[in-house]
């Protein structure tokens, strides 16, 4: 097992695999996009198989694959059947935003994908436009539908936007009652690639999104968390689903951070706000060999920062976020 310096197992390894997308939300990238990798620049499949393999011998068992969009990498699939053989890996999932992602359900439930996350701000077609900026809204609906239907366990991020969807969240919890999903509501991290500097007080967070529904719901019921949960989770009695809030901004659960990060460029985080600890891929083209690539990251898990906060301050461009696309939530 791999243990930090502060005591805290790291089992979870999120997996960028891109950071390019066919959508444009506001909270995550300019409207132009940004300036998308070289496939130069990208880690080839075979590197991040080669890291993957590393990384689970040494003791990860979950890898969530995010981007951008993982479906806009071409053979996502043969490489997502690549990673599913690993062993010693126990679960296997997908962050997607749901526009390309229908076709393939059967085939990752044929692979042992068990469950998915779904990025879905709003009920609403019209605001689903004017965050997104594209036309999609009917499409991920129906791969909501496609997925359920394949038995394979959804979770709807939503992130919460003063001025932008907060009419949503009470028709976002209602949908938890015919449907056995999993919604929850994100607070806005400062994330959105524009290289401005943000004010730092959410007006949604964690604590006024919960008010407004447990107004709405005052029946609500606190759940159990499960192990390393970033989501409180709540339940409606009568309800099939149930309701989730990620305290992202307020970082109330680093105490048990269990994961990791690796971008699309091959830069190993230790924190969602650390600028990047580590390069693999150019330790890999560099033509170090296994053992030596595992002591560099063994450093680096022996000093990772107690929390985001910390790792915050020690980020050297002052303030300015990069694009959420460019690191995988
Ligand atoms: P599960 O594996 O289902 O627990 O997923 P997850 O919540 O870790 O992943 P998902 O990709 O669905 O992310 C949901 C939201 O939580 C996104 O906005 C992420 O950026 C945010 N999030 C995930 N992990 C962390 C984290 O370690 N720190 C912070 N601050 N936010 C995180
Ligand atoms: N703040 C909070 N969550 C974000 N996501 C993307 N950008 C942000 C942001 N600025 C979420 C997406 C996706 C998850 C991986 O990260 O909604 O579901
Ligand atoms: Fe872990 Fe950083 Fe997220 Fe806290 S903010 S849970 S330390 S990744």
């Amino acid at each position: 097992m791999l243990i930090d310096n502060h005591g805290r197992p790291i089992n979870y390894l999120r997996l960028a695999v891109t950071d390019r997308c066919n959508l444009r939300c506001f909270y995550c990238m300019p409207e132009d996009g940004l300036n998308w990798l070289s496939r130069k620049e990208l880690m080839s499949y075979e590197e991040i198989l080669r890291a993957c393999t590393l990384l689970v011998n040494m003791g990860i068992k979950k890898i969530r694959i995010t981007g951008g969009e993982p479906f806009v990498r071409k053979d996502i699939m043969k490489f997502l059947t690549a990673l599913s053989k690993l062993e010693g890996l126990d679960e296997l999932s997908i962050t997607t935003n749901g526009v390309l992602t229908a076709p393939y359900v059967k085939q990752l439930k044929q692979i042992g994908v068990r469950s998915v996350n779904l990025s879905l701000d709003t009920l609403d077609a019209g605001r689903f436009f004017a965050i997104t900026r594209r036309d999609e809204f009917g499409v991920v609906m129906h791969t909501l539908d496609e997925l359920l239907k394949h038995d394979i366990a959804v979770k709807i991020n939503a992130v919460v936007m003063d001025g932008k969807n907060t009419q949503d969240i009470i028709p976002l919890v209602q949908l938890t009652k015919d449907m056995p999903v999993s919604v929850r509501f994100i607070e806005e991290m400062p994330f959105n690639g524009d290289g401005q500097i943000h004010e730092t007080r959410l007006s949604w967070d964690h604590v006024s999104i919960l008010n407004e529904i447990e107004n709405a719901y005052p029946q609500i019921q606190k759940l159990t968390d499960p192990e390393y949960s970033t989501s409180y989770n709540y339940h409606i009695p009568g309800h099939k689903g149930s309701v989730g809030i990620i305290a992202a901004y307020s970082r109330t659960f680093c105490g048990t951070c269990n994961r990791i990060r690796i971008t699309p460029q091959g830069t190993l985080k230790n924190c969602l706000y650390d600028d990047g600890v580590l390069n693999i891929k150019e330790l890999m083209r560099l033509g170090k060999n296994d053992d030596t690539i595992k002591d560099y990251l063994l450093t680096a898990f022996n000093n990772r920062v107690k929390d985001g906060w910390v790792a915050e301050k020690l980020v050297q461009h002052t303030g300015m976020h990069e694009s959420m696309a460019a690191i995988g939530g």
